[in-house]
């Protein structure tokens, strides 16, 4: 089956990209899923930004990083000088996977399957945007980008070359959003300094 999806051709432009992408059945998360997130954000952005999958605000919405993980991540990055309206914003995984939870619907971790299957939309985004840089949002992200999701804390803050150009890593923004408050103004510093680095290598 890998070799057969790796057979087929990428699209060569963002209407087949997102044609293909709202009919996607290579894994089952089209299923309960309200609809596919699509990437968000110019087609000649310098700056490709890549989360894990959409969240249930996401999914409603139709449009990456807009609930509580998004809004943090737009003041850090204010912070840092980075305008997000001036990056491509997509995620490893198209579809939002979750369990029904008493009041809502619970973010679950995307599998390897998952994110492999989806991988296809990700290469032909890196494929068609060209970034000069890509942030990878935490571990599943990094996986997806560089093809080693191990080791996210030790390799975050730094710099890996791939086949579609370098890939700066960080944490995902809802890891700071779990953390307890007394550590969180040494962690959003810290992730903050990541972005900072990100806006140096794009000036
Ligand atoms: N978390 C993500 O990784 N992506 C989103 O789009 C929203 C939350």
């Amino acid at each position: 089956i890998r070799e057969q999806l790796q057979a087929v051709p990428q699209p060569a432009s963002w209407n087949l990209l997102n044609a293909g992408l709202s009919a996607c059945t290579r894994c089952p998360l089209h299923g309960p899923a309200t609809q596919v997130v699509p990437g968000h954000g110019p087609h000649d952005a310098p700056l490709m930004i890549v989360g894990e999958q959409p969240g249930d605000q996401e999914d409603l919405a139709g449009t990456p990083f807009v609930g509580p993980a998004g809004q943090l991540f737009d003041q850090l990055a204010a912070r840092a000088g980075l305008d997000r309206g001036q990056a491509y914003v997509t995620n490893a995984v198209k579809h939002f996977k979750f369990k029904e939870g008493a009041k809502r619907r619970m973010h679950v971790n995307p599998n390897t399957s998952e994110v492999s299957h989806c991988k296809f939309w990700l290469d032909s985004e890196r494929t068609l945007l060209k970034p000069r840089l890509t942030l990878a949002l935490g571990a599943t992200a990094m996986g997806a980008l560089t093809g080693n999701a191990k080791g996210v804390t030790a390799r975050r803050g730094t710099i890996e070359q791939t086949p579609h150009g370098p890939v700066l890593i960080t944490l995902h923004p809802s890891a700071l959003l779990r953390m307890p408050p007394a550590d969180r103004p040494a962690a959003e510093d810290a992730f903050v300094a990541d972005l900072m680095l990100a806006a140096e290598t794009l000036a």
